[in-house]
């Protein structure tokens, strides 16, 4: 059995998600898997800062939060320490970094990743901010630290998209990837071709927890351009930033748009896509009228999609949620699985 030590940069709705499938599997991931996993700190800028090194109740911390909004409820032996300190001072071996995402300078996430592998602490963070932004210099240090650095949960949430095409698909020579990035603006699209307005559609994007805090990175392709200059960059070596993406976001569509696209047997889905075009990697983000019998066209709701163009098995498309709490929650369980099986 092999103990990991969590500290949690951030207790929003992947913090929590992640804390309830420890609720509910945190046996099963011990007794099958031999990972006892155990959140020891909490560093939320709302909710509070927490510290024990003996670890919480994931029950205790996912009651406290939907009863009071915060953590002063819970029992801890040291409380109120800095961020920087969380990272610095506690016994956590590993850091989840889940703080909010800022696409413009990756802060202060970046800095926290920083702080955390100058230390000799893993990361795990589903932050698309400091992985499209410096995604290069990240891992110079990490692999120079020897530190794993897991970001699954940046593209497609928990479904494998990632590492599936980082390791399984390594070899096999990738010259194209596309998908449906972005869970809330294909929720909007799904929810307008069922007769609601954008606004309610939106709203209930938000409630779901699928939109960013500042749902115009969702509705105007930031989010899933991020997710274009990660796959390129991770996957295809490149160095893509965000200017070079070109991108249209949902917000240009109108209802009749939409009307007019179903009376043709045809669907506008906000495709991103990563080719080489003239031996340069390109990526773009826009809407793209499909026609039904496009195997993309079918992906409805908060469900993303990718697809790898490779030259050894030809297209290979994964499918699942793209966004979601626990959906998440997950994708840092699978980064921290995969430094256990290391
Ligand atoms: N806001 C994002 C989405 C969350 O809707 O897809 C997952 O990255």
């Amino acid at each position: 059995m092999k103990t990991y030590r969590l500290a949690l940069i951030g207790f929003g709705n992947v913090g929590q998600g992640f804390a309830q499938i420890l609720h509910e599997h945190g046996d099963y991931l011990a007794s099958t898997l031999g990972a006892d996993i155990k959140i020891v700190a909490i560093n939320d800028l709302l909710k509070g800062s927490i510290y024990n090194p003996d670890g919480f109740s994931p029950n205790e911390l996912l009651k406290a939060v939907q009863n009071y909004g915060k953590l002063d409820s819970i029992t801890a032996p040291h409380r109120d320490w800095s961020t920087e300190k969380t990272i610095t001072d506690t016994n956590a071996d590993v850091i989840f970094e889940i703080s909010y995402t800022d696409l413009k300078t990756g802060e202060p996430a970046l800095t926290y990743i920083n702080l955390a592998m100058e230390h000799g602490k893993h990361v795990c963070t589903t932050n698309k901010g400091p992985i499209a932004l410096h995604y290069p210099e990240i891992i110079a240090k990490a692999r120079n630290k020897n530190i794993e650095i897991g970001a699954e949960g940046t593209v497609m949430s928990g479904t494998p998209s990632i590492r599936l095409g980082l390791e399984l698909l390594a070899g096999s020579i990738i010259n194209k990837v596309q998908g449906i990035l972005n869970g809330t603006t294909n929720y909007i699209l799904t929810q307008m071709e069922n007769g609601a307005t954008y606004d309610d559609a939106l709203a209930q994007a938000q409630e779901k927890g699928y939109a960013e805090a500042d749902p115009t990175g969702d509705v105007e392709g930031f989010d899933a351009a991020g997710k274009v200059v990660i796959l390129a960059n991770l996957l295809m070596g490149q160095s893509l930033t965000m200017a070079d993406v070109d991108r249209t976001g949902i917000t240009g569509l109108t209802p009749e748009d939409i009307k007019e696209a179903q009376a043709a047997n045809e669907r506008w889905k906000l495709i991103g896509t990563i080719e080489l075009v003239d031996g340069h990697v390109k990526g773009s983000v826009k809407p793209i009228r499909l026609p039904m019998s496009h195997p993309l066209a079918s992906v409805g709701g908060a469900t993303n999609a990718l697809t790898y163009t490779t030259e050894l098995l030809g297209d290979v498309t994964v499918i699942g949620p793209g966004a979601g709490r626990i959906e998440t929650g997950y994708s840092l369980l699978a980064d921290l699985l995969a430094i256990h099986r290391k």
